[in-house]
Order: structure tokens, then sequence, then C-alpha cells
């Protein structure tokens, strides 16, 4: 189904290009398309799939400072990793404002909060964003066409696993390793039938 059927996304939209660069805002409708494409199979919404799909990554253009001002105005828990790379803080930032200022349901909320590193727990819909957000089809390193490939080929856990190993991989090579994103990775495992 067409993003465009969703009510808000007129509305989302118009806020995207304000907040964001046009590549990002591209990005944004590209994760939000990709991500509707699959999301009825997993039995989600449409409109919670455009939501969490187009605003994502609202606050991925803010700064290391004004995202730790808006964490702590909003006061959100900050870890060490996030202490150390604020920019891991856009998920949680977003997820916060978008609250505030579009009514976004609980499922969206998470979904945008948790994008980056996914966690232990994580719902069908976040789940489905981290792929989406990974593997979207503007998106050309080898993983990403690797992720892709494997959502054809052998469905949305396996791309899953993929994608959250990938992104564990690249976060073990940061001068802080979030916990979160190893922490989704054992959870995943353990909850897949082998
Ligand atoms: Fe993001
Ligand atoms: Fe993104």
């Amino acid at each position: 189904m067409p993003i465009a059927k969703a009510p808000e996304a007129k509305t989302y939209l118009y806020r995207l290009r304000q907040e964001l660069s046009d590549d990002k805002v591209s990005h944004c409708i590209f994760t939000a398309e990709y991500l509707s494409s699959f999301a009825v199979s997993l039995g989600i919404e449409h409109d919670d799939a455009v939501a969490a799909g187009l605003l994502h990554d609202f606050c991925r253009d803010y700064d290391a400072h004004e995202l730790l001002d808006q964490a702590r105005q909003f006061r959100l828990p900050l870890s060490e990793a996030q202490m150390a790379a604020p920019a891991l803080l856009h998920g949680p930032v977003a997820a916060a404002l978008c609250r505030q200022e579009f009514d976004i349901n609980e499922a969206v909320y998470q979904a945008i909060y948790w994008h980056t590193t996914g966690r232990p727990g994580l719902e069908p819909l976040g789940q489905a964003l981290v792929v989406a957000d990974f593997a979207e089809p503007t998106r050309k390193f080898p993983e990403a066409v690797e992720a892709r490939e494997q959502l054809r080929k052998h469905g949305f856990a396996a791309a899953l696993l993929y994608v959250a190993e990938m992104k564990a991989a690249f976060s073990r090579e940061k001068p802080v390793v979030d916990p979160n994103s190893q922490a989704f990775v054992l959870w995943l495992k353990s909850n897949t039938p082998t």
C-alpha cells in the first residue's frame, strides 16, 4: 500500500522537510516504503509502519549538544555509550519529540526509540524498522544488499538476525560499545527456533 494512504503521511513529510536535509528525507521515505512492503505480512498496521519509517530519523541532523539537551529535557535515561556518542540519542529524542508533536502510539514510539540498537523484547514494528532502516533500497553497502537478499530468499526472521549481527559487529568497532546491540542479537538467537 502506498505510504500516501496513511492519513498523517503528508503532515510528517512536511515536517521532515523542515528538519532534515534532502538526502535524509529521501532515506526516510524509502525506509517507510520498504517497511510498508513487508509490514502487513508481519501483522503490523500500515499506518504504524508509515509513521515509524518516516519519523525514525526526525532528529538525525541535530548536533551532539542539541541531542543531549533534549534528552535531559525529556528526562531520558542516558547510557555511557550515549554520553560518549550522543548521535546514538537521535532515536530516543525523535521518539520523545514525535510523541509530543504528533501523538504517535506506543508501538511507533518504541520502534523509533530503539531503531539504532534494538533491544531484547523489541516488538514486531521495532524489529521491522531495524531491517527497513538498514536495508532500504537506496542503501548500497554490501551488507544492505545481503540483507535485502536474506529478506527476499529466507524471510523476515533471517533478515532480522543478519541485520542485528551486522549492526552489533559495527558497534564493536566503536570506542564505546552500546550493550543493547549485543543483547538484541543474543535475545534474537534465544528466540529463533532451531
Ligand atoms: Fe537513525
Ligand atoms: Fe535511518
